[in-house]
């Protein structure tokens, strides 16, 4: 009897462990086109433009960063707690782009799935939708690629309190950008390769005003250029937008994934001020500077590093087997 019961036990505890995984094929047998179905659309959304490469990006780490990868940063219904909409959170009130191509993927993929897809059966989480559109968004910029493990599920909830809380802002300094980082359990190297990730996308004048009329450590040319769009009193400019990585760099290399955001920072081209304290700024750290030297000099180490991170990134507690949920429409928790 005893040695039964301790077999379930166990039984019990391989199967948590099992259902705790992510796994390579996890719908190689319920969607076995899900993959390719997701390529096609981050190319189809690329193609008519190219800044959603960068907005998919961002909406993969903004939702891993908040309670984990877990597509909570979808979830546009309030329901009764009224404060559940992360989309609201001011790291990504207008500011996050990218909801519809989500939407569209999640339908395409959907539909092509081995099961009659009824309102019912939805086989493809949004997480994993996320996850794996990050990946080839940055590969259809020409940027490196990796695997990415499957079989997240949908969380039934959201916070924008720990929105507002675990998103970093652009005004920190390196101290507070690392408490950020290490607190989800990445390391400096990782810290510095993913805010490579601005090598695409755009920010809007309100998050770099500051940096660009107080900072001493910004390159007097790209100043210039920067205020004929981003006025520094009045709010008019506020929505103004700039690349992220100075488009004029020698030599050019606009909306392209490559390491040229580092060889900016060395410049003081860095658009944000979390990105120019990584090189230098009166807490700058060595370590982050050396760390920017080696990915200005060598692509291939970012490259390495940038792919290696996004893969701890995508495994941030995700919720797996019975956890949580598969959404019919990614964002709303109702099915
Ligand atoms: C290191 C801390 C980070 C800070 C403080 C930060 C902050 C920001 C800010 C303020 C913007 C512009 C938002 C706007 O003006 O509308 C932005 C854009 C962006 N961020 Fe970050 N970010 C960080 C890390 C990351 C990471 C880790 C990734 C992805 C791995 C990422 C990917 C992006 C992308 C691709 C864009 C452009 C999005 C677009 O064009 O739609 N960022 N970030």
């Amino acid at each position: 009897m005893a040695s039964s019961s301790l077999s379930v036990v166990l039984l019990l505890c391989l199967a948590g462990a099992v259902s705790a995984q992510l796994s390579l094929t996890y719908y190689d047998k319920s969607c076995p086109s899900a993959l390719t179905k997701i390529q096609a659309g981050v190319a189809a959304a690329v193609s008519s433009d190219r800044r959603m490469a960068a907005s998919l990006l961002r909406l993969h780490f903004h939702d891993c960063f908040v309670q984990g990868c877990d597509a909570s940063v979808l979830l546009n219904d309030t329901g009764a707690d009224g404060v559940a909409n992360e989309r609201n959170a001011f790291g990504n009130v207008g500011s996050l782009l990218g909801f519809d191509v989500i939407d569209q993927i999640k339908n395409d993929v959907e539909s092509a799935c081995k099961k009659p897809y009824s309102s019912n059966n939805p086989v493809i989480s949004c997480a994993d939708i996320l996850a794996v559109a990050a990946r080839d968004s940055v590969v259809a910029l020409g940027g490196p690629t990796w695997e990415v493990k499957l079989g997240r599920k949908d969380s039934t909830n959201a916070s924008m309190a720990l929105a507002n809380r675990d998103l970093p802002p652009p005004f920190l300094d390196v101290a507070g950008l690392n408490a950020s980082f290490v607190g989800k359990g990445f390391s400096f190297t990782d810290m510095v390769a993913l805010s490579g990730a601005h090598t695409i996308g755009k920010a809007q004048c309100q998050s770099f005003r500051s940096r660009l009329y107080n900072e001493g450590n910004i390159n007097a040319t790209f100043a210039t250029k920067l205020m004929a769009n981003c006025p520094q009193s009045g709010s008019g400019g506020d929505t103004n937008l700039a690349p992220l990585d100075d488009d004029t760099a020698t030599p050019p290399n606009p909306d392209m994934f490559d390491n040229s955001y580092f060889l900016n920072l060395r410049a003081e081209k860095g658009l944000l001020h979390s990105d120019q304290v990584l090189f230098n700024a009166t807490v700058a750290s060595g370590a982050t500077e050396d760390i920017v030297n080696n990915f200005a000099s060598n692509q291939a180490a970012f490259f390495n590093a940038f792919a290696s991170a996004m893969v701890k990134m995508a495994n941030l507690s995700p919720l797996t087997g019975t956890q949580g949920m598969v959404r019919r429409v990614c964002s709303s928790r109702t099915n």
